[in-house]
């Protein structure tokens, strides 16, 4: 069974997200919960594009034990040379560098000759190459890009030493055959391809990251990248926790498998949402509060003969805490507590008195207490300390 890669920037292009940046402390509590979860790659920011943003990916790249970590940089030397200054350290380091490879982008964006943007990747790559061992070159807007061109520009990179190669879905325009047929054509069509990793990175403006994503491993690329809970610049990107799922709830289709620890997902959209400020949508497939809730008298009726009969998979397996268990005022400290890790807030034993006090003042005046008054009850905690 192939392995795919799951490379997270949830961090970098799910950052860029309107509502989502994050300060050094809270991406770094991202990121150790990334290592937690298994992906392959964090990719930790963007290191040009501020001090802040290079302090991040440099602490990230010194904290992270497990995943590689890679910074972002365009095909040029000095964005190359930052990214190298922060990853350094890293245990996997990796330069991530792109440039765009459509007509669209090369004449309005870059303003270069086609020939000119094949002789930058190949000079840029060979230059991050002799920096840093493993290499990623994305051709932004691959998707839109003429394939034989396209086709040239990833051969330039892979000779100059890319290790992976990344094709783009920047504005969400293929459909799932176009993505399929795009890695179809660059399998046959580029010396090479077959000993270095293909990756795709699909946005998600049509509502079609996923499918394209799950295209594109159907068709053999090797890697996927995505953000926890789909966060990105504008529709956002391809949500890792589907991805996922999709991988192991169809072995049958996919073929595929990966590294992912199914039991953290739950846990890392929920610090996700608490530390952006986001909530997850109730209706969000995999995390959403309704995914597992069964509403209608049928359906209650066929899972408590057999899960199977609606359920494609467990809440359990998504870390999904166990929804029998209702909190109120007759519940123990212990379960209080899980249930706040299990929600992704970390608790400090010095403080788990006094929240247990407040919790159960709030038990005596409410006959349940939902996630919602956790939650609510864990950032008026943070604000008392
Ligand atoms: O969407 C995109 O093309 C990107 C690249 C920089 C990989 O985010
Ligand atoms: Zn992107």
């Amino acid at each position: 069974m192939r392995k795919i890669q799951i490379f997270d920037t949830t961090l970098r292009d799910g950052e860029q997200s309107p509502g989502c940046s994050m300060n050094l402390t809270e991406k770094l509590e991202m990121a150790r919960q990334l290592d937690a979860l298994g992906v392959s790659v964090i990719e930790a920011g963007f290191a040009i594009a501020s001090p802040d943003d290079f302090k991040a990916v440099q602490a990230i790249a010194r904290t992270v034990k497990n995943c590689r970590v890679a910074s972002l940089s365009r095909a040029l030397k000095g964005d190359i040379d930052r990214a190298w200054e922060a990853v350094q350290d890293a245990v996997h380091p990796v330069i991530h560098t792109f440039l765009a490879t459509s007509d669209i982008h090369m004449k309005y964006k870059l303003k270069k000759e086609p020939e000119e943007v094949i002789a930058q990747i190949d000079e840029m790559v060979r230059y991050a190459k002799s920096l840093c061992p493993d290499v990623e070159f994305s051709a932004e807007d691959a998707s839109r890009s003429d394939r034989a061109f396209l086709a040239r520009a990833i051969s330039t990179a892979i000779r100059a030493g890319a290790n992976v190669v990344n094709i783009p879905d920047t504005v969400g325009y293929a459909t799932p055959e176009e993505m399929y047929g795009l890695i179809d054509y660059l399998k046959k069509n580029v010396p090479g391809i077959d000993d270095v990793v293909i990756s795709v990175h699909c946005h998600n403006d049509l509502g079609l990251a996923t499918a394209n994503t799950l295209a594109a491993i159907r068709a053999g690329a090797t890697q996927a990248e995505c953000t926890v809970s789909g966060i990105g610049e504008r529709a956002g990107n391809a949500s890792l926790e589907e991805i996922v799922m999709n991988l192991k709830t169809r072995r049958d289709v996919y073929d595929a498998d990966c590294d992912v620890n199914t039991k953290q997902i739950y846990r890392s959209c929920k610090l996700l949402s608490s530390i952006t400020g986001v909530p997850i949508a109730p209706n969000k497939a995999i995390v959403g509060e309704n995914a597992f809730a069964h509403e209608s008298g049928i359906h209650q009726h066929g899972v408590l003969a057999n899960k199977a009969t609606y359920e494609i998979m467990s809440p359990e397996s998504i870390g999904i805490p166990e929804k029998a268990m209702v909190l109120g005022k007759h519940s123990g400290k212990h379960a209080f507590v899980d249930r706040i890790r299990s929600l992704g807030h970390d608790i400090p034993d010095s403080e788990v008195e006094t929240a247990f006090e407040r919790f159960k003042e709030l038990a005596d005046k409410k006959k349940t207490i939902t996630d919602r008054d956790i939650e609510a009850l864990i950032s008026s905690q943070k604000a008392l300390v």
